[in-house]
C-alpha cells in the first residue's frame, strides 16, 4: 500500500497585494519501506508540501491520503489524531516544547499516540549521539543538537510515515551519517520516509529523488 499519497495539491499564500502559488498541482506517492528525497531551491515549496502532507497545513486544492485514509480538510482534531498515530514530523523550525526536557518531549509524543510512555521508546537519542542531553531543556541545546532532539521526538512512535524537513541542515559530517543511519533504519523497518534536503549524502541513500521547482514536481 502507498503510505502517503498527494493528489493535485495546490497552496496559495497572500502577502499584501501579491499572491504566491507555493504548490501548483503536486502529485506524489511514497510507499512503506521507501525513502524519497525532495530536493529543490530555496522557496520552491518543499516545506509547504511537507506541512500539507503531515496535516499541519491544509492545501487549497487536492487531497492527501495517509495509510489509505483521506486526511480530513475540516476537522483539525481528526487530523491531529491521524498525525499522532501514524506520522513523525521533523519541521524546519524544530518541534520541541520549550518547558519539557528532551526525554519528556519524547515521552509526551508516545503518550499522545497511545504508546506506553515509561519505556522511553526506541533508543534514538543514543544512536544520534544525544544520550547525554536527555535531561536538557531545548533552550540549553545547540542548533544542531536541537534539530537531532526533534528528530528523536519524530521517531518516538516508530511512525509508519516519517516526514523530515532538512534534518541534517546544521550538523557535522559524522552526525550527518548517524542521522542517515537512523532514517535508513526506519525505512528498512517498513516506514515511508520523505525528506526535504540539500544534502548530497542524504540524496544518495534515498531510493528515489523528486525535484520541486516553483511549486511543481519535475
Ligand atoms: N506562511 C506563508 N505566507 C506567505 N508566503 C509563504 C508562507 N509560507 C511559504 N510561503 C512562500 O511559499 C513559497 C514556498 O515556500 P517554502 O517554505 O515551501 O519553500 P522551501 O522550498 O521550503 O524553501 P527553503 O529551502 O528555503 O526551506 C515561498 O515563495 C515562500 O515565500
Ligand atoms: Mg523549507
Amino acid at each position: 500500500m502507498d503510505a502517503l499519497v498527494a493528489k493535485g495539491l495546490y497552496r496559495f499564500f497572500h502577502s499584501g497585494d501579491t499572491e504566491v502559488v507555493a504548490l501548483k498541482g503536486v502529485d506524489l506517492t511514497v510507499a512503506g519501506g521507501e525513502m524519497v528525497a525532495l530536493v529543490g531551491p530555496s522557496g520552491s515549496g518543499k516545506s509547504t508540501l511537507l506541512s500539507c502532507l503531515a496535516g499541519l497545513d491544509t492545501p487549497d486544492g487536492g487531497a492527501v491520503e495517509i495509510m489509505g485514509q483521506k486526511l480530513p480538510r475540516r476537522s483539525e482534531l481528526e487530523r491531529a489524531r491521524m498525525r499522532a498515530r501514524s506520522i513523525g514530523m521533523l519541521m524546519q523550525s524544530g518541534n520541541l516544547l520549550d518547558h519539557l526536557t528532551v526525554q519528556q518531549n519524547i515521552d509526551l509524543q508516545r503518550y499522545l499516540a497511545g504508546r506506553h510512555a515509561s519505556d522511553g521508546g526506541p533508543n534514538v537519542l543514543e544512536a544520534i549521539g544525544l544520550g547525554h542531553r536527555r535531561d536538557a531543556l531545548p533552550a540549553q541545546l545547540s542548533g544542531g543538537e536541537a534539530s537531532r532532539a526533534a528528530l528523536a521526538v519524530a521517531l518516538a512512535i516508530e511512525p509508519q510515515i516519517l516526514i523530515c524537513d532538512e534534518p541534517t541542515a546544521e550538523v557535522d559530517a559524522e552526525t550527518e551519517q548517524a542521522i542517515l543511519s537512523v532514517l535508513e533504519g526506519r525505512r528498512n523497518d517498513g516506514g515511508a520516509v520523505l525528506v526535504a534536503t540539500h544534502s548530497e549524502a542524504l540524496s544518495k541513500v534515498a531510493d528515489r529523488i523528486v525535484t520541486i521547482r516553483d511549486g511543481r514536481l519535475k
